[in-house]
């Protein structure tokens, strides 16, 4: 039962580097400004500081110090704190496990299982409790997915006594994110179980396994997965990487998420801090090997644009330390999106001087703080774009995922827009001085001609270059990228823009 609505305050601990058990960081309190906003004070404690092994809970915002410091933002909940709390998912599962919809930020952190992202833990005792021995296993599975099913379907009653309650808890709350998903433990360690969900357009946990494949094809560090099938349905295990077996226990390294690093937030307003371009200058600041870090977050930004992985919010990147020293996560959360648009797709995340417009121009604009000259990025753009282009069927299918999957996703693979578009024009002649198979124009006639429809003045007419897969519907025959083009006048080349059109 959580009867502490009105706690404010609460113990952070956290396993240091090598050790399997929890040592007391410092004491959390929430509690209201004479403004009445909430605020939220983190103070190491004394002991914690004079440990020689001592390290900081976050890079950016809580430095080991004897400084008390406060927020008042995140309705008062420290960046780090938020990170080792549960998301969406594990939210909705406290809540059957509470009997109630709405808790306090500090209900979250103290009633979620302790198999959290990251090295913190929370209490209410200035001592940590001993550190969980006992997961789910990985033969638990299919009792896990029914769980999950069921949960989804909000067929769990609103009982904390219930026993299907109580099992629910063991499902791996902790985890951030917004799917279906629990902890799971076998001989070599501890892995998050991702579940299909029952309305999910194609097979989930298989395409994102041969996503984190393809990355890693790539030259991306990624998470290790496999997967399990239960019964008729498959499950994506991911390895964890923040936890490492020993004979004794699990070593945890500490984690914070990009939304930390930006010290920002999922809220809508705060959606305009979410940037690459602003998140490579804070990991150089912070990251050991900052050439490193930076040449590998370049790598994602192109990877993301070119598999459209337009879910790439700045939670599903992170920074994690094994030992003192901070570095980028390896990549996880790697899923393709298919929107109808050919031509404009947005990251979730601003990638260059256009914004968040997911096309090797804009990536390439940014290219030195990413600590790479330009002909070192275009390097990385064309190789990982000759590499995804080459590979993405093959590692689908070789992943498992079914030949109808794997038609529905193609869409997502370099879509035209990600590539840079070069040529020149006049009234009849267009010529592609440097488009690449695959390229995509968009061509604009400002008087209908032939078979165009006359029912608009302008009129959209993609055409591309022989050998691309994702051949548009429309009058190829009309356009190969090097000839006249018949029939034509007023001839107007333009991409579409969120308020408009840019003329190329
Ligand atoms: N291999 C891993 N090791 C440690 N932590 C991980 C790992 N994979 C994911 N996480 C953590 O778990 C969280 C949830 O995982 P993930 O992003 O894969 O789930 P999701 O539900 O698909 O997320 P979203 O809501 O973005 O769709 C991540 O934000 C990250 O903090
Ligand atoms: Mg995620």
């Amino acid at each position: 039962m959580i009867s502490r609505a009105s706690e404010s305050e609460c113990f952070v601990y956290v396993t240091l580097p090598e050790e399997v058990s929890a040592v007391t960081a410092g004491k959390f309190v929430l509690a209201k400004n004479a403004r009445g906003d909430t605020l939220g004070r983190f103070v190491y404690g004394r002991s914690y500081l004079e440990n020689p092994k001592a390290v900081e809970i976050d890079p950016v915002e809580l430095k080991l110090s004897t400084r008390t410091y406060e927020t008042t933002r995140l309705n008062g909940v420290f960046g780090a704190l938020r990170d080792a709390g549960p998301d969406y998912w594990g939210r909705l599962v406290i809540e059957k496990h509470a009997g109630k919809a709405q808790l306090g930020e500090l209900d979250y952190l103290l009633e979620s299982p302790d198999d959290r992202a990251g090295a913190l833990g929370f209490g209410l005792n200035n001592t940590p409790p001993a550190p969980r021995r006992k997961f789910n296993k990985t033969i638990d599975l299919a009792k896990l997915q029914a769980l999950a099913d069921a949960l989804v379907k909000d067929e769990i009653p609103d009982d904390p006594e219930a026993q299907r309650v109580q099992d629910l808890m063991l499902l791996g709350t902790s985890m951030g994110g917004a799917r279906p998903k629990a902890v799971v433990q076998d001989d070599d360690g501890l892995w998050v179980a991702k579940f299909n969900r029952p309305d999910d357009r194609w097979n989930n946990p298989r395409v994102e396994h041969a996503m984190l494949r393809l990355a890693r094809e790539c030259g991306i560090a990624t998470a290790e997965s496999r997967i399990e099938t239960v019964g008729d349905r498959d499950v994506l295990l991911i390895k964890r990487f923040d936890r490492e077996k020993r004979e004794k226990g699990y070593t945890r390294a500490r984690m914070v998420s990009a939304l930390t690093v930006l010290r920002t937030d999922d809220a809508p307003e705060m959606r305009q801090s979410w940037s690459y371009v602003i998140l490579v200058e804070e990991l150089r600041r912070i990251v050991e090997d900052a050439r490193r870090d930076a040449h590998e977050l370049f790598r994602r930004v192109c990877f993301n644009a070119l598999i459209s992985n337009l879910d790439d919010h700045p939670r599903n990147h992170a920074v994690i330390a094994k030992e003192k020293g901070w570095k980028l996560s390896p990549a996880y959360d790697l899923t393709p999106s298919v929107p109808i648009s050919l031509e404009r797709r947005d990251l979730a995340m601003e990638c260059g001087d256009m914004g968040r417009y997911a096309n090797a121009k804009n990536i390439l604009s940014q290219h030195a703080r990413f600590l790479l000259d330009r002909g070192e990025a275009e390097k990385i753009v064309n190789h990982m774009k000759e590499q995804v282009g080459a590979t993405w069927y093959e590692t689908v299918r070789a992943s498992g995922v079914s030949e109808k999957d794997a038609d529905t996703i193609r869409g997502a693979y370099i879509y035209p827009g990600v590539l840079p578009i070069v040529f020149s024009i006049d009234r009849r002649v267009a010529r592609v001085h440097r488009g690449e198979p695959g390229t995509h124009v968009l061509l604009r006639s400002l008087t209908p001609f032939d078979s165009c429809s006359h029912s608009r003045r302008v009129v959209g007419h993609p055409v591309s270059l022989p050998g691309n897969e994702h051949r548009p519907m429309a009058r190829r025959s009309r356009f190969d990228g090097h000839g006249p083009i018949a029939g034509l006048r007023d001839l107007l080349v333009a991409r579409e823009t969120s308020d408009g059109h840019e003329t190329l």
